[in-house]
């Protein structure tokens, strides 16, 4: 019986993967995920198959960091992202869809989280980031980089905003229909010019750290 629900659930997932690459190999289209998986995001599921703690600690984030959450989504990491750098740091939490930053809004309402005040919401495209040259010291790109038409834009543009020796930090999580392969990740790093840091996690979560020069 159990065997059967695991089977049925993997049958699921795999047919899902299918056919979104297909689609998206059909269309040529690349988009946004679509704003009612926002409460996935916020899952306690989400969150065991990918801790934040977890993706935070490979990530290299730190206090006093002044951080980007670049396609934030709902706020699944945005919270602990803002915890995580404290009173001394700060978090913008960047995403294109309005949907998602309202989302985030109301979970920053909630009474759990009324004592963060370091995070400030950006409605804006990944391909050009409302940012000053060398400003900040981490951008965190967790499930978005294969959702935005140019990955490779978007991580010339996260390199111009970043500071010498500050972070990007890629992660990803299978069940996502635009999922990388690990290799794919780190090649456009590469030739985005950030050198590699460190590569952590399992085939099935990941995240590459790279550093700007
Ligand atoms: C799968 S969700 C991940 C959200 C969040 N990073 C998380 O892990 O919970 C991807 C997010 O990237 C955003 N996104 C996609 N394309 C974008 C773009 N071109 N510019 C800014 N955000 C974008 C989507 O709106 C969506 O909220």
């Amino acid at each position: 019986m159990v065997a059967n629900i695991a089977l049925g659930i993997l049958g699921l997932l795999v047919a899902f993967q299918v056919l979104a690459r297909l689609a998206k190999k059909v269309f040529h289209a690349t988009f946004p995920a679509p704003a009612l998986i926002g409460p996935f995001l916020n899952s306690r599921f989400r969150r065991m198959i990918q801790p934040p703690d977890k993706v935070l600690r490979q990530s290299g984030v730190q206090a006093g960091m002044s951080a980007l959450d670049f396609g934030c989504g709902s706020g699944g990491l945005t919270t602990f992202l803002a915890r995580a750098v404290g009173e001394t740091g700060c978090v913008f939490a960047l995403d294109i869809q309005l949907n998602m930053l309202r989302q985030l809004q109301r979970k920053l309402g909630r009474a759990e989280h009324r004592d963060i005040h370091n995070i400030q919401p950006v409605r804006a495209n990944a391909h050009e980031l409302p940012f000053h040259d060398d400003s900040l010291d981490l951008v965190m790109v967790v499930g978005v980089l294969q959702e935005v038409p140019d990955p490779s834009r978007a991580l010339r543009e996260i390199k111009r905003v970043l500071k010498p020796g500050g972070i990007a930090a890629v992660s990803e999580l299978l069940p996502d229909p635009d999922y990388p392969l690990r290799s794919t990740t780190v090649r456009l790093g590469r030739e985005a010019g950030f050198h590699l840091d460190e590569a952590s996690g399992s085939f099935f979560t990941y995240t590459v750290r790279f550093k700007k020069p």
